[in-house]
């Protein structure tokens, strides 16, 4: 796989064409102890072939080919940056890893991505997280891909909601970057497997995947989905954990877990067939019904649906004068709506974890993921 120690390698084979403070930052990144993550490590490969080889322009790799495919993509994602400006964000980062390192000592993933935000709320790398006129808005922000979920944004997620729990601000908004509000998952997510196999990569898919529908169930304020286009899958199953939907009429709504060999989560397996009732749930949840945005009004999914046109606008100027109403007045009767479901919800995602852990070994899961890259691969 796409290793620490082959990212070494690299930068070895590659020493001849750097500078100076590309040798120093080599060293560097060879003392690093903790493996980075793949996010990272993409980041940290991309800037490299950046600094030395200039813009991408390398044939982009078949879809099946997911490692070169992902290293390929983010090279091309860097597009025109300079190759000085390449070079001074490489040392830079490896400055940062080395540095967070040094001050952590250890930590999961999560732990380690609120220690990089404590101080400064604006450096997500896969999200734009504001707070203005007492509204913290958490904005998904890889337009490219649908705004597609990564492990890497799964944690950012949690750490952007836990300071947004935090914050002074008196209402919390989550939407997305681009045409898309979410397209769920990344799928990629269960193309890399780490040593210890596909059980290893399901119990800290799984792991995450508690940890990140937790915090929505415990989010202590008013949590408003700003929904400015096509949702899918974890996207559209944690809205029931919302306080506010608000949907343009170009939004779908779409959960298509037994066409991916998988089961529902995000607490839909309850909340969603008691605000639409059993059939209704059965046909998105299990027959992948897909759900316009009004159907999805109609059905309770979502608060109210508003022209695409105007949607922008009229949504911001509502959630604006929502956001002058009392703090605490809208905490304690939050509180008071959740707290008379909080331990079923966690319960519901507890049990919705374990069925996914032993999804995501079976082998429809597996079928299921490689023919969706297979007929893309065939477009
Ligand atoms: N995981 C990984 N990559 C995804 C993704 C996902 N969930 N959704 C979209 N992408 C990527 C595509 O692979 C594509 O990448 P590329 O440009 O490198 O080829 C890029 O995002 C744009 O998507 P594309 O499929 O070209 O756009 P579209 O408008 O034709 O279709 C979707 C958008 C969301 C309908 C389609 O991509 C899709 O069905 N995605 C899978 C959704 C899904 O099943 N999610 C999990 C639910 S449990």
């Amino acid at each position: 796989s796409f290793s620490l120690a082959s990212l070494r390698l690299l930068l070895v084979l590659f020493s001849g064409a750097t500078v100076e403070q590309f040798e120093q930052a080599k060293t560097k990144l060879s003392v690093l102890k903790r493996d980075p993550g793949n996010e990272m490590k993409l980041r940290i490969y991309a800037l490299f072939k950046q600094a030395t080889q200039g813009p991408c322009n390398t044939p982009k790799p078949g879809l099946l080919d997911f490692i070169n495919k992902a290293k390929w993509d983010a090279w091309r994602s860097l597009g025109s940056l300079s190759q000085d400006d390449a070079r001074q964000q490489y040392c830079d980062l490896i400055g940062s890893l080395v540095a967070a390192e040094e001050g952590e000592g250890g930590g999961t993933a999560s732990d380690q991505a609120a220690a990089k935000h404590a101080g400064s709320p604006a450096a997500y790398e896969t999200l734009q997280v504001t707070t203005e006129d007492d509204i913290t808005t958490i904005r998904l922000n890889r337009p490219a891909k649908k705004n597609a979920i990564t492990t890497e944004m799964y944690n950012e997620i949690i750490v952007a909601l836990q300071q947004a729990a935090k914050d002074e601000s008196v209402i919390t908004v989550f939407t997305g970057a681009g045409d898309f509000y979410c397209s769920g998952n990344d799928l990629t997510n269960f193309t890399r497997v780490p040593e210890g196999g596909v059980e290893d990569m399901a119990r800290q898919a799984g792991d995450l995947l508690r940890k990140y529908v937790k915090a929505y169930i415990d989010f202590p304020k008013p949590l408003v989905a700003v929904v400015n286009g096509p949702a899918v899958g974890i996207s559209v199953t944690v809205l029931g954990l919302f306080d506010l939907v608000y949907a343009t009429e170009r939004a779908t709504f779409h959960t298509p877990f037994s066409q991916l060999g998988q089961s529902a989560e995000g607490c839909s397996s309850y909340t969603f067939p008691k605000m639409m009732g059993v059939a209704k749930a059965s046909e998105m949840l299990l027959f992948n019904k897909k759900l316009t945005a009004v159907q999805a009004c109609e059905l309770g999914l979502v608060t109210e649906v508003f022209p695409d046109s105007s949607f922008q606008s009229e949504v911001w100027t509502r959630l604006k004068a929502y956001a002058k109403l009392p703090r605490n007045s809208l905490v304690l009767s939050k509180q008071l709506i959740r707290s008379v479901e909080k331990e079923r919800l966690h319960a519901v995602n507890d049990a919705e974890v374990e069925r996914l852990l032993e999804r995501w070994t079976s082998d429809e899961c597996f079928t299921a993921i490689m023919s969706f890259f297979q007929g893309k691969a065939k477009l």
